[in-house]
């Protein structure tokens, strides 16, 4: 069969895996797509730095030279960022052309919009590589989890802060160092606060929840919350109290909604996915058939996303002549069976807290803290006082809630910060146990 043809639209770090893997396995690849993926040209922004890698592959700097190209049949956007990006990809759809793209930032913003065009235009919208890189978690929920009602699913699906997070807790490192550690090895995305407020990890787990509840791409109402304002104190503490923390993107079915949501998590030590460090992902999702699966792997770099590109394209190639009614559906139920249930507000969120507050140790002070929490319907789990240091008179004071609504928590938090014997503000960290029941 003749070979398919396929224009790459940048040659930076995936871009340049892409073609290398490509190239290097390229036998393997044909005898699984069931003919040749042939790259024909790429767009890149600096012909000179491209050109080494690029052999004697056609380059040019202008991205529409290969969209609008009638030779490709399939355009694999790797630029990233929302424009050109999203205006390459909708002209590649309307020039009937097939698109595999890494690109989170533009599937969770602009995902109902591309998928719609593409489903008019009867051609295929890849993007396993735009959640947890090489690790095929969009297959897997898509395709191999298709009996379950998915129940919740929760992720390191940020390379940077799980490296940033790794390596303060196992050397002490200072945040701004092991930062531009990401950016040399090229995980930290061009804008790094993506990485450091959870926008990355926000994107990712809406494209996650779309696929797992079949609901449409509602990345302005995932909450986000990043890692910039953890202190060592707080990793310390919840060590001791058998605690990691990590930046967990999680999506749960509740009984009036949806939870999405990014932020900083306990989670007890003996869970597999507390101990997934480094820049390594991991995806935990809980099926009502299956139970609890776990996908581990590295969820950046040039050849591991590259993976996830190159298996888009065997699927594309393979399915380029079915019946588009034959495909799997985008976002894996059928387009007209998405469902309206709400995101919900994070105020109905339920989940556990951790509390660390600054108190002065006088008599009274606990009470008046419990006071308030039993008051806001909050039971306390576990509460550690620590003795003052040498010389102060204020205390720290750690407090495990059970599961209770975030509304009342933070009702409760206000009501404390207000109080004569504490001292600033109250560390609000949220819990979750992730057990398999
Ligand atoms: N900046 C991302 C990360 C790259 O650190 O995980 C992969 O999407």
């Amino acid at each position: 069969m003749k070979p398919i043809n396929v224009g790459l639209l940048g040659l930076g770090t995936v871009g340049g895996g892409t073609l290398t893997v490509l190239r290097r396995n390229a036998t393997e690849i044909t005898r699984r797509a069931g003919r040749e993926i042939r790259v024909l040209r790429a767009a890149v922004r600096n012909l000179d730095k491209a050109k080494l890698l690029a052999g004697d592959l056609p380059l040019s700097t202008n991205p529409f030279d290969v969209v609008d190209d009638p030779e490709i049949d399939i355009v694999v956007e790797l630029i990233g960022g929302l424009e050109p990006a999203r205006e390459l990809v909708m002209q590649a759809i309307a020039n009937g052309k097939h698109v595999v793209t890494a690109n989170k930032h533009l599937i969770a913003k602009h995902g109902n919009e591309i998928f719609a065009a593409a489903q008019a235009k009867g051609v295929m919208v890849a993007f396993e590589a735009a959640v947890a890189g090489g690790i095929p978690i969009i297959k897997a929920l898509r395709e191999g989890l298709s009996a379950n009602r998915i129940e919740w699913l929760a992720g390191i699906i940020n390379g940077t802060s799980n490296f940033i997070l790794t390596e303060m807790r196992d050397k002490g490192a200072a945040f701004e160092d092991v930062l531009k550690q990401a950016q040399e090895l090229g995980y930290a995305e061009a804008d790094p606060t993506f990485d450091i407020e959870g926008i990355d990890a926000a994107h990712k787990l809406t494209i996650l929840s779309a696929i797992a509840f079949g609901i449409p791409m509602q990345f302005d109402r995932a909450y986000t919350e990043g890692i910039s304002k953890l202190t060592r104190e707080d990793v310390q503490y919840a060590e001791e109290l058998g605690y990691r923390i990590k930046l967990l993107g999680i999506a749960r079915r509740a009984e009036n909604g949806i939870e999405l949501r990014v932020h900083p998590t306990l989670i007890p030590e003996r869970r597999l996915i507390a101990n997934v460090d480094g820049a390594m992902n991991a995806v935990l999702v809980k099926g009502d058939a299956v139970g609890p699966t776990l996908y581990y792997g590295a969820g950046a770099g040039a050849e591991p996303t590259a993976s996830a590109v190159v298996a888009d394209l065997v699927d594309v190639t393979r399915l380029h002549t079915a019946d588009p009614h034959h495909r799997v559906p985008h976002l894996a139920f059928q387009p007209d069976q998405l469902s309206d249930t709400p995101i919900l507000p994070m105020d109905e969120v339920r989940t556990a807290y951790y509390l660390r507050l600054r108190a002065f140790d006088r008599p009274g002070v606990l009470a008046d803290i419990t006071r308030i929490l039993a008051d806001s319907h909050i039971s306390i789990d576990a509460m550690v006082q620590k003795e003052p240091a040498e010389g102060e008179e204020q205390v720290n004071i750690i407090l495990l809630t059970h599961i209770t609504v975030e509304k009342n928590v933070n009702a409760a938090i206000a009501k404390i910060e207000a109080l004569d014997a504490v001292a600033g503000q109250v560390m609000r960290i949220r819990l979750e146990e992730l057990a398999a029941k």
